[in-house]
């Protein structure tokens, strides 16, 4: 959150940042010549494979690996009986919320189905797969809780919970509730999910002496780094981590998980590289997922829609082994002006694997239930669900009562308003009918937090003219590279082609995780300080240069446009970059970092917001639910590439659209299996699940934020949808559903 005072780059003259510029590694990924973790190939490659436990609590009492050890081309069978102790049996690293309780073999303890048991590995994958099925395991069962609904009986307050409190309140909510002439009380739930990105968590590793190489598919090198060189008991400096694309996080690969140093294991003890993919359906479970929450919701309001009272009460389940929490709780916290609330975050512990950050935690699962209590409660009081929330509309943060860097969402509701045709809305419950369909419109707010972090960048200008600038941040599909670009491009002076952008390299200046939506505001800054530093650099140069037609100007006289230096005040005075820098014949250098501004935080509460209206059509006789269109405009500050945040949005809304219709991980509470881990039983939108998505933005930078005034934009689009398509179907059918995903045996 800094102040742009820096009078090398001119705030709203921007030529190329905004740009709807094609992705710069558009090319590389339709010919295949992007390299994803699993596709580096190293000499004396070898293949491992991971095998799971079959049983949710238990003590291993026989892992017989006699078989697996002589099939062919099998080199190493690594299992709790013979891998090598780790400094606190694995758990140096552990940190919680995201330093992982991970399984390294390192005791016969199993806490969930699917807990990595043993690796295999051989000369082919094929055979190291052969071999991993004949392992044969006996167990001790000890209790197990697989029932959320027993577990939540006795659910605890979370031993962390990040930064956020695990419970608030404000004002007096029973006073409040007193005072209230109209009451909502109500249970929303959404079910357990899986992330299942196209590519699956990929490792590989590999040692040459005491130095480590991973190429890891991975939302955060650094975070690999540290926790890998943590759990092995090595210096930092003896870990290098490589991750140049990846494709789809989603949150799964925001943390370390045990795979990645499992093959670190395996490939020290065998002395040659190992690749380790993830099957499919060894993504259910090892590597994370979203937690199943239970969330109680009382609203208590005025005839008039004034809100008088408020109450958020979330269970989640976790796992034995961590605590991880869905903080559902949160857009409750930040979204209606409302003098008395509380919420609280509990968590109910499974024997399953530890639950992780999944596509907007908390505000996608959290603004489902707050904005179908929402609707609920205008229906109770016969007022458009529009206009309740626009008589609620809060201009500080509520609980703080921290101003807005920026807030933008009565307009954000204006505009979505107007391109849906809500005024045109009759609200009587099934009175838009077209044939055998029912039709149905909703409304839900979206939400999500403005996050930054320290990042630094690296900026080269070359004797050719042309720059190469090098962060170690990530790229997940999202337009990183091409964001990151735009920016260097545009605060060095420099046509988009002049500029190289690279990343996911631990060796690079650090970056943080690429999560929480925070890449474009984190980075995006270290960017233009690096960029903005070089080029006063090259300025300072030309000035002294004797054969500069800029010699003896004043650096403020000199300005670089195109890729030409040039006199600001004798346009004739002019030179291609590209000669001075040749002349020159030696690279010029600069660093730049950037931090979020700590005294800033303290006064402003930083948010993006936005609308989302749902259009619903429902077959009466066979429950089937389209989504003929979504409209929705958001104010997520700045856009710093027209085209990619365009994409992000659309991407955003069709996973609002599979968290309200489709995703849902089955738990057998017998085995503690996910019954349904294939991406043919686990349903996620395809094409032809998607109608027609209108997004629009409020274009207003938001420079109390940072320095470019944009906010992340990664995550938002998820929320509100869930709600919006809730709301919906309710006024298809009259049917009030309050339990995730909805099925059409919910509607017939
Ligand atoms: Mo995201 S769930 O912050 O990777």
């Amino acid at each position: 959150m800094n102040d742009n005072n820096d009078d090398s780059f001119n705030e709203g003259t921007y030529k190329i940042i905004g740009q709807p510029i094609d992705r710069t590694d558009g090319r590389l990924k339709v010919t295949g010549a992007a390299r994803y973790a699993a596709e580096f190939t190293l000499p004396r490659l070898c293949h491992a494979v991971l095998v799971q436990s079959t049983v949710p609590s238990a003590r291993i009492t026989r892992l017989d690996t006699r078989d697996a050890e002589r099939s062919p081309g099998v080199l190493l069978v690594l299992t709790h009986l013979n891998a090598p102790a780790l400094p606190q049996r694995g758990r140096a690293a552990v940190n919680p919320p995201a330093g992982r309780v991970m399984s390294l073999l390192q005791d016969d303890v199993v806490n969930y189905n699917g807990q990595p048991i043993a690796v295999v590995v051989a000369d082919t994958f094929e055979r190291a797969t052969a071999a991993a099925s004949r392992i044969q395991a006996m167990y001790t069962p000890q209790t197990s809780t697989l029932d959320f609904a027993s577990a939540k009986r006795a659910p605890h307050a979370p031993a962390t919970q990040g930064r956020a409190p695990s419970e608030t309140s404000w004002g007096d909510f029973a006073a409040g509730v007193a005072a209230g002439e109209v009451k909502i009380d109500a249970v929303y739930t959404t079910p357990m999910e899986h992330h299942n990105p196209m590519e699956p968590h990929a490792t590989v590793a590999s040692w040459d002496g005491d130095q480590l190489l991973l190429y890891d598919s991975t939302q955060y090198v650094s975070g690999v780094r540290s926790t890998v060189a943590k759990t092995l008991g090595i210096p930092l400096d003896k870990v290098r981590v490589v991750s140049p694309f990846v494709g789809g996080g989603f949150g799964c690969k925001g943390s370390t998980w045990s795979h990645v140093v499992l093959a670190a294991m395996a490939s020290r003890k065998l002395q040659r590289p190992v690749k380790l993919v993830l099957a499919r359906p060894q993504m259910f479970g090892p590597v994370g997922g979203r937690p199943q929450t239970e969330q109680h919701i009382v609203l208590a309001a005025r005839r008039d829609g004034t809100l008088t009272a408020m109450r958020h009460d979330v269970i989640s389940h976790t796992s034995q082994i961590e605590d991880f929490t869905e903080p559902s709780s949160a857009p409750t916290r930040m979204l209606y002006a409302c003098p008395n609330g509380a919420t609280s975050q509990r968590l109910a512990s499974l024997n399953v694997g530890t639950p992780t950050f999944q596509r907007a935690p908390g505000l996608s699962t959290g603004t489902f239930a707050l904005e179908v209590a929402m609707d609920e409660l205008a229906y109770a009081l016969a007022i458009d669900p529009l206009e309740l929330r626009l008589r609620n509309y809060a201009d500080a943060e509520p609980q703080s009562g921290k101003p807005f860097t920026s807030k933008y969402l009565r307009d954000c509701y204006r505009d979505a308003a107007t391109r849906f045709g809500w005024a045109r809305r009759n609200p009587a419950p099934r009175s838009m009918q077209s044939g055998r369909y029912l039709i149905g419109w909703g409304l839900g707010t979206a939400t999500f937090p403005a996050h930054s972090q320290p990042a630094a960048a690296l900026a080269t200008m070359l004797p050719d003219g042309s720059a190469l600038v090098q962060s170690g941040t990530q790229d997940l599909g999202t337009g990183a590279y091409t964001v990151m670009t735009q920016i260097a491009a545009e605060a060095l002076g420099l046509p988009l082609e002049k500029v190289r952008f690279e990343l996911g390299d631990t060796s690079l200046p650090p970056a943080p995780v690429s999560g929480g939506s925070m890449t474009s505001a984190s980075v995006g800054p270290a960017v233009l300080s690096a960029c903005n530093a070089l080029r006063q650099k090259v300025i300072m140069q030309a000035i002294r240069d004797e054969r500069s037609p800029v010699k003896g100007l004043t650096p403020a006289q000199v300005t670089i446009d195109n890729g030409v230096l040039m006199s600001t005040v004798d346009p004739q005075r002019r030179e291609e970059l590209a000669a001075f820098l040749g002349r020159r014949g030696s690279p010029l250098v600069a660093s730049g970092d950037a931090a979020p501004d700590a005294e800033e935080e303290k006064r402003y509460a930083a948010h993006s917001f936005g609308a989302v209206f749902a259009e619903v059509r429902i077959d009466q006789e066979l429950g089937e639910i389209r989504v003929p269109r979504i409209v929705a405009t958001y104010d997520v500050g700045r856009r710093l590439n027209a085209k990619t945040a365009m994409s992000q949005l659309r991407g955003g809304i069709v996973w609002g659209v599979s968290l309200a219709l489709f995703e849902h991980s089955v738990l057998d509470r017998q085995t503690g299996r996910i019954v349904n881990s294939n991406l043919a039983e686990y349903h996620v939108p395809v094409n032809a699940d998607i109608g027609r998505l209108e997004v629009a933005f409020i274009d207003e930078p938001d420079n109390r934020f940072t320095a470019l005034g944009a906010r992340g934009i990664g995550e938002i689009g998820i929320t509100g949808v869930g709600g919006a398509l809730c709301n919906a179907v309710y006024h298809a059918t009259g049917r009030r559903i309050r339990d995730l995903p909805i099925t059409l045996d919910q509607v017939v």
